[in-house]
């Protein structure tokens, strides 16, 4: 059986007590000078927490800012807009529980005529348990995970992410946990299947579904890059966030997490600091692949680069996408490779 790193969910938090103090290597190189003027930028999970923050971040620095999301429409994008003072903000509807409306959401930016410099796929949710979605995966399992894998090939399959030039090409982000680190191998028993677990399997399970997405994250750019780089894809963890993340825990665990939030989280404003960095700066102009822990040049878990464990999780991805989506023809028969 799969095994994130944590099982206890105040433990988990706790963990964030040593990233709140850790050193921030590359803090200074954070500038209120990068900008985002002529960019189109879209944020997953853009509603609440560090989404939010970070779409506010990229309309103040001049972005066209998409605000994905399942919730808070309008509202949330009206308070950006009165926070950035910008009005290149728009927010469009996006369930990632939902595979039809992945499909509806990159369909509407096709005929907008739309591409999108930079991707940040933020959204993510901490359950309490399992609940099953209507095509039948776990929520969690589909939120976290596969959703990102269908919604960045469709944006790639359409155009609407492109490769280029350092100049041109399309920035993806992925924002992931590092507790990551230390989860079990994937386990394809399990993968894509839907069974029934409670509280400590779901706080596993977040930072083992963190682990698959970097897996992918890595095999993505393998297979977009080859040897150069055609289009940058990097993940991050923003560290501790007080955020809405454990909005579903029950409510006296929820009450506790959120004291812990409260007294040594970074607010989301702080926690988009990294994330703004990586996306903007000339220093991460020309990488890919690379993975930073807030301020913090690191390797992902060992497990993450391993080609073979990648090629079997992207065959494996797409052979229950095959069986899943009704619209599986519209990825193209060869994928993005
Ligand atoms: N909080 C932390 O300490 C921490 C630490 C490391 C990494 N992260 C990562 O940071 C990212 C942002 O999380 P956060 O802390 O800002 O939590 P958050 O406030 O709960 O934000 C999560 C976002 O994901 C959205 N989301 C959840 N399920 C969705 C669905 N089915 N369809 C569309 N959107 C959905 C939420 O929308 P709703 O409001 O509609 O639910 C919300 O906008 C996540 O990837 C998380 O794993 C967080």
């Amino acid at each position: 059986m799969a095994e994130g790193r944590f099982t206890n969910p105040v433990v988990a938090a706790l963990a964030g007590i040593r990233d709140f103090f850790a050193r921030q290597q590359l803090a200074d190189r954070y500038s209120d000078r990068d900008r985002a003027d002529g960019k189109t930028v879209l944020v997953t999970g853009a509603n609440s927490g560090l989404g939010f923050a970070l779409a506010v971040e990229f309309a103040r620095r001049g972005a066209r800012v998409i605000m994905a999301g399942r919730s808070k429409i309008p509202e949330a994008g009206e308070r950006v807009v009165r926070l950035a003072g910008s009005d290149l903000v728009e927010m469009r509807y996006l369930d990632l529980s939902r595979i039809d409306t992945i499909h509806l959401f990159t369909e509407e930016l096709q005929r907008g005529g739309t591409t999108i410099d930079i991707a940040l796929f933020n959204a993510a949710t901490a359950l309490p348990g399992s609940r099953k979605t209507a095509s039948g995966q776990d929520e969690m399992f589909l939120v976290n995970y596969l959703s990102n894998v269908i919604l960045s090939r469709l944006l790639i399959t359409k155009g609407i992410l492109k490769p280029g030039d350092p100049d041109t090409r399309s920035k993806v982000l992925f924002i992931s946990s590092d507790s990551h680190r230390g989860s079990t191998g994937i386990d394809y028993g399990e993968f894509g299947r839907y069974f029934e677990y409670g509280v400590s399997k779901g706080i596993s399970n977040y930072s083992y579904f963190k682990l698959v997405l970097n897996t992918y994250a890595t095999e993505l750019s393998r297979r977009i890059n080859g040897d150069g780089i055609k289009m940058s894809i990097n993940v991050i963890c923003p560290g501790p966030v007080h955020s809405n993340i454990v909005k579903e825990a029950p409510w006296l665990l929820r009450m506790v997490l959120k004291g812990i939030f409260w007294i040594i989280f970074k607010s989301p404003a702080r926690a988009a600091r990294p994330v703004v960095y990586m996306a903007l700066s000339e220093d991460y102009k020309d990488t890919t692949n690379a993975y930073l822990h807030m301020f913090n040049p690191k390797k992902m878990d060992p497990k993450v680069y391993d080609r073979a464990e990648g090629k079997k999780l992207w065959d494996r991805s797409m052979q229950l996408l095959r069986e899943i989506d009704p619209q599986y023809s519209v990825y193209g028969a060869a994928g993005p490779s």
